[in-house]
């Protein structure tokens, strides 16, 4: 019989993550999902539902060291799709870039962009040449479409992180793997807010029938969740 394929999801605790895992679960893979406290989550409930198929793993990407030893637990994995989901934004969307705390701009571009590349170089061999490497950006990371503003601290460090993951293709060349940011469109969970137009449950198959399909092909893309390519 063939092994399950496994993912690996940074960021699995709630929100879109943990619709992730359970999508992935549903379609009869492994889970190795990262939360950030030893307090239960919705992928602890994931868990309990899937024996044997879920494995929970700590990791608070702002911390390198964390990032090291999650890897030197992993040695001898085999990861099918390494995806960076977790992420984060200013406490005020409307804060101009320039009025910003420097505290509260290194906060979002290291959880944002340093973060998940420090996880993906860390990671990355784990993932084998039929594997996929991919990271949640977001639409508001395309610098091409900002026709609007707001959100300026988000939108540079998903812009960053876009930037990032370009580099590492670059050095992917000539047989990249399959690599993707994405833009999953605005949702709603803690870091959506209530205003956003759509929901986890009709947001989140998509991703992963998306993320499944893009493993055949190589190369890096950017994404919205029906699989159209974003103007970077
Ligand atoms: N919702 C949207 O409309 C939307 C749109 C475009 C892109 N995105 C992106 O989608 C991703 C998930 O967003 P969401 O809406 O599901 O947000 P969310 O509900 O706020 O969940 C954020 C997830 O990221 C984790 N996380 C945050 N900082 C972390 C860190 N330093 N280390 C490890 N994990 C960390 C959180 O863990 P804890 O539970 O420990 O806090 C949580 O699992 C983010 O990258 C976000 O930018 C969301």
């Amino acid at each position: 019989m063939p092994t399950a394929a496994t993912i690996l999801i940074v960021g699995a605790s709630r929100g879109l993550g943990a619709a992730l895992a359970a999508g992935f679960l549903g379609r009869g893979w492994h889970v190795i999902g990262t939360v950030r406290s030893g307090s239960r989550t919705e992928l602890h409930g994931l868990a309990e539902k899937h024996p044997g198929r879920v494995r929970i793993e700590m990791l608070d990407i702002d911390e390198a060291e964390q990032i090291a030893a999650l890897r030197r637990r992993l040695a001898g994995s085999t990861l099918d799709i390494l995806f960076v989901n977790a992420g984060t934004t200013t406490r005020d969307q409307h804060m101009h870039v320039g009025d910003v705390s420097t505290e509260e701009f290194v906060r979002v571009m290291v959880t944002n962009a340093l973060g998940p590349m420090r996880v993906i170089e860390a990671l990355q061999d784990l993932v084998p040449a039929d594997g996929l490497i991919g990271a949640m950006s977001s639409g508001q990371g395309s610098i091409a479409n900002n026709e609007t503003g707001m959100r300026e601290v988000y939108r540079g460090s998903k812009a960053a992180l876009n930037m990032f993951m370009r580099s590492f293709a670059a050095r992917e060349a000539p047989n990249p793997r399959a690599m993707a940011v994405l833009a999953p469109g605005w949702i709603r969970t803690d870091l959506g807010g209530p205003e956003a137009p759509y929901t986890v449950e009709e947001s989140v198959p998509l991703l992963v029938d998306l993320l499944i399909a893009k493993r055949g092909v190589p190369g890096l893309q950017y994404l919205d969740r029906f699989g159209q390519v974003v103007p970077w």
